[in-house]
């Protein structure tokens, strides 16, 4: 029975609280189900690996995950009338996954090694110099042409009273897409009321660079429904980091004030989205990472949809939060129900360490060594209104 959409921002709100602080969620028990886990098969590989889809559902919304590439396959969430849709951006079947999504656009997938771009391929750490594969434009773009997106991790389901998960783990040899050091990576998806937690640890045997992120493509109307210029987006950032024509941070953290990048106050992303300003003639479009106000778990981003009512808020504790509003989406692609993906039909919110961090010493370290633990959290949760 779909919820009344009053019923579902409460719980939301309660079961953020409860992700927030750790503690039990103040849910009233009868109103909220259990969330319940299942899986079944999602297809085989070339070489004979089972790939598993796990189905993560509450009384709110319903999310599934395959075991390769940790993809985000669909997640329905309700609009204001308690009507549940695909918001994600997706494909039906894994075939599709494994030809088009890399290189391509990535749909849902967790990426690693680093997310986003490292200048030439190229780092230095601790007098090593490293040559990444080069796989955008002379750059390196996502942990490389077999990042973590196209790797099968191994599924743990995870069940507590209030809420239901899928941990996944995989451990990338040393020299892995010419990264240094066995990074041993686990990466939680917890479902509970209307929100999403993504829990990403990471371990190393020797010092190497990590930024693992999710790279979920929403459209808050549904997927395949058309383009997300009207959605209302508000980052919770005062700065972003310019980038030259191959989209390689400058160095500089540039004020947003006065110009289009400018997502202080809720604004259509279409707004200004040609209005000639040099950045978004780079990334044909929004391609950027914003530096987030504060530190700690915070909210980074809120998007709203005018007509179905649907909010996602983002939160989290990185730097650094990438905006990229589905420019390279060219017609080609047809998604999970069989629509056409055109420019502008997604937009993705990659929280994050910055682009390029690595060749930046002004920007956070990206650098793990070993002894540490790589650790960080990020919330999607879901209302309407
Ligand atoms: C990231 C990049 C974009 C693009 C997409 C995938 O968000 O910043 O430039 O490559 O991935 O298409």
């Amino acid at each position: 029975m779909p919820l009344r959409p009053k019923k579902t921002l409460l719980i939301g709100v309660a079961a953020l609280a409860a992700l927030v602080t750790g503690t039990l969620p103040v849910v009233n028990a009868a109103a909220a189900p259990s969330p319940t886990i299942s899986k079944d098969p999602f297809g085989t590989l070339s070489d004979g690996t089972k790939v598993w889809r796990y189905t993560l559902t509450s009384s709110a919304i319903s999310v599934k995950i395959i075991t390769y590439g940790g993809i985000v396959q669909r997640l329905d969430a309700p609009d204001r009338h308690g009507h549940r849709t695909d918001v994600v951006l997706g494909f039906p079947k894994l075939d599709d996954y494994v030809a088009k999504n890399n290189p391509g656009p990535y749909f849902g997938a967790l990426i690693g090694r680093y997310g986003n771009r490292i200048a030439k391929g190229t780092f230095t750490l601790d007098g090593t110099t490293y040559h990444l594969p080069l796989n955008n434009n002379g750059n390196s773009l996502h942990g490389g042409p077999k990042g973590f997106d196209t790797k099968v991790w191994s599924a743990t389901p995870v069940k507590t009273k209030n809420a239901v998960g899928v941990r996944l783990d995989y451990t990338s040899p040393d020299g892995d897409m010419n990264y240094p050091g066995t990074l041993k990576t686990s990466v939680t998806y917890t479902l509970s009321g209307s929100s999403l937690r993504l829990d990403y640890h990471a371990t190393t045997d020797r010092a190497t660079v990590v930024n693992l992120t999710n790279h979920s493509y929403f459209n808050l109307a549904g997927e395949g429904s058309g383009g997300i210029y009207d959605h209302r987006l508000r980052l919770n950032a005062n700065r972003y980091t310019p980038v030259d024509s191959t989209l390689i941070p400058t160095g500089q953290l540039a004020p947003v004030a006065g110009t289009p990048m400018d997502f202080t106050k809720a604004t259509p992303i279409g707004a200004r989205i040609r209005d000639g300003f040099q950045q978004l003639a780079y990334g044909q479009g929004y391609d950027h990472n914003w530096v987030l106000n504060g530190s700690g778990f915070r909210l980074a981003a809120e998007v709203g949809e005018p007509t179905s009512g649907r909010v996602l808020k983002i939160y989290t504790d990185q730097p650094g939060i990438q905006f990229y509003s589905g420019n390279f989406l060219d017609g080609t692609l047809y998604g999970t129900s069989g629509r056409q993906y055109r420019q502008g039909d997604g937009f993705a919110l990659e929280t994050q360490h910055f682009p390029d961090s690595p060749n930046h010493s002004n920007f956070p370290s990206t650098v793990l060594r070993p002894g540490q633990t790589y650790r960080t959290s990020t919330v999607w949760s879901f209302s309407a209104h």
